[in-house]
């Protein structure tokens, strides 16, 4: 692909900008790696489950001898995972004790569009007094350029529910703040959690479950001396002007956190485990390798993506992860020695940060018993046949001088639709960019078509909510939007650009 003229060729290594640590920084491979727990509903019935999550300031330890405030769903960073069941809808009410304003996303859910988290659908802060948000300054925008429009803002006070119907395949999704213009530091500062949704034909497969079925939430942070959370001001009343631009291409920390823990340990069994692999960060991506390889190599056995289980499993060395996307793998410990240690490290370019976390494999002799299988056939996915698009659209995405990031042209409006896709049709979306940009789309699974005019990369196979662009790629993907009508997001994953507005409404109609 010809590089149109003034392009930013910056390479793939620089996704954004590094944020030094001034904290002390544990060794890594120390601390034990802890799992979510799964929230137990309120109330449940023939055809529903209840949940109540409190958002709310929780003092976390993640650096040994030292506090982290943290902004938290229900006091933990990740927040409780949810776990549904396909076609049983779940109802989250959620209580926003927070010092500030938060909207509410569930990343990779067909969400009606009133419990989708639209970016100025509000909930504001329970309390009152010092640090709350009163309605005036709720929208308050990273970028100066971005303006606040008061009559598209929807706001409820201290809480609200959301419904999800979890009308969708087995998958591994997360839920995110989505404020507009604040997601980035609201994500930085704790607000992410597991939703999983199973199904009879996951379940049917025998795949590595119970204890052996981890996910695995991957964020860079950076912390201050006193161990709280850094991250360059958004607030405009703190910016400080070609200091905080400095991070408009992305913040990136240099300390990696697993579900939360440092470069955390996690001790095996001889056994398969599967590992749902989330790339949480605001702007990094990965590239993850096995570190020994088992014999043989190709010890990343890839059965799922975003939207759910692959037809057949593909075997990896490595898989790269954008923010935002989901990788379902399967590694067999069992391949390795007794006692060896495995290292999952990321190799992506030129990265500083190449540990991620360690699996000590138990030293026993005798394996457990592991009636887990990885089948060669896994899920029939449908094909969306590009003949049948109705419509052909193409996104450029780019930096504007004046209104950091946009999409053809607009920096994020709310209310301002880019596309108006109508239900029950396929459509071929493409997206140009001359930088990294993981894109993202709410509401609808989506499949990769071709790259560069050439077939799908190794990662881009099943249903994906996201997808990531490098710099001078062109992407296209199928859609077929269903069911619900209304306005939802279509934005870069990562969040610094999402925030500096490389967002856009598409309204269902
Ligand atoms: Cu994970 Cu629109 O977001
Ligand atoms: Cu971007």
């Amino acid at each position: 692909l010809a590089a149109p003229l003034g392009m930013r060729l910056l390479g793939p290594g620089r996704p954004g900008r590094l944020l030094h640590s001034s904290a002390p920084l544990p060794r890594p491979f120390q601390v034990p790696l802890t799992v979510p727990s799964v929230l137990r509903p309120v109330h449940s019935d023939g055809t529903s489950d209840l949940y109540e999550i409190t958002q709310q300031v929780a003092q976390l330890q993640i650096l040994p001898g030292l506090t982290t405030p943290a902004w938290t769903y229900g006091g933990t960073f990740p927040g409780p995972t949810l776990v549904a069941r396909a076609g049983r809808r779940t109802t989250v009410r959620h209580r926003n004790e927070l010092p500030g304003a938060t909207v509410v996303h569930l990343h990779g859910g067909h969400t009606p569009a009133d419990s989708d988290g639209y970016p100025t659908d509000l909930v504001l802060p329970l309390r009152g007094g010092a640090g709350s948000a009163p309605a005036a300054t709720a929208c308050m925008p990273a970028m100066p350029a971005m303006p606040c429009h008061g009559t598209t803002a929807r706001s409820t006070p201290g809480g609200r529910e959301y419904t999800y119907p979890n009308d969708q395949r087995a998958a591994t999704l997360w839920y995110h703040d989505h404020r507009m213009g604040f997601t980035g530091p609201a994500v930085w500062r704790g607000l992410a959690g597991f939703h999983l949704i199973h199904d009879d034909e996951e379940e049917a497969l025998r795949l590595p479950r119970g204890d052996r079925d981890i996910p695995l939430m991957i964020t860079d942070r950076s912390f201050a001396e006193d161990g709280s959370f850094q991250y360059p001001s958004s607030d405009p009343a703190l910016r400080v002007p070609g200091v905080t631009d400095a991070y408009m291409d992305g913040v990136l920390g240099d300390v990696v956190l697993v579900n939360g823990a440092p470069w955390p340990v996690l001790h095996t069994e001889r056994a398969r485990y599967r590992l749902r692999l989330l790339n949480a960060s605001n702007a990094r991506p990965y590239r993850l390798e096995l570190h020994p390889q088992p014999p043989g190599g190709g010890g990343l056995v890839q059965i799922g993506g975003d939207g759910g289980l692959l037809e057949r499993p593909v075997r990896h060395d490595a898989v790269e992860l954008a923010p935002a996307e989901r990788l379902d793998v399967v590694v067999d410990f069992s391949s390795y020695r007794p006692g060896t240690r495995v290292q999952l490290v990321n190799r992506f370019a030129t990265d500083t940060t190449a540990m991620v976390m360690r699996f000590d494999i138990s030293s026993a002799q005798v394996a457990p018993t592991d009636d887990s299988a990885v089948p060669e056939r896994l899920a029939p996915v449908e094909r969306l046949d590009p003949a049948k698009a109705v419509a052909t659209r193409t996104f450029a995405l780019r930096q504007s001088r004046s209104s950091g990031w946009t999409i053809n042209g607009l920096p994020y409006l709310p209310g301002r639709a880019l596309a108006r896709p109508r239900l029950g049709t396929v459509e071929t979306w493409r997206f140009v960019t001359d930088f990294h940009h993981p894109v993202h789309l709410h509401l609808n699974h989506f499949q990769v078509l071709s790259r560069n005019g050439r077939a799908p990369g190794p990662y881009d196979g099943g249903w994906k909510d996201t997808v990531d662009l490098r710099p001078a790629e062109a992407v296209e993907l199928a859609v077929r939007f269903t069911d619900h009508r209304g306005a939802f997001m279509m934005h870069c994953h990562n969040l610094e650009h999402e925030d500096m507005a490389m967002m856009g409404d598409f309204v269902t109609e």
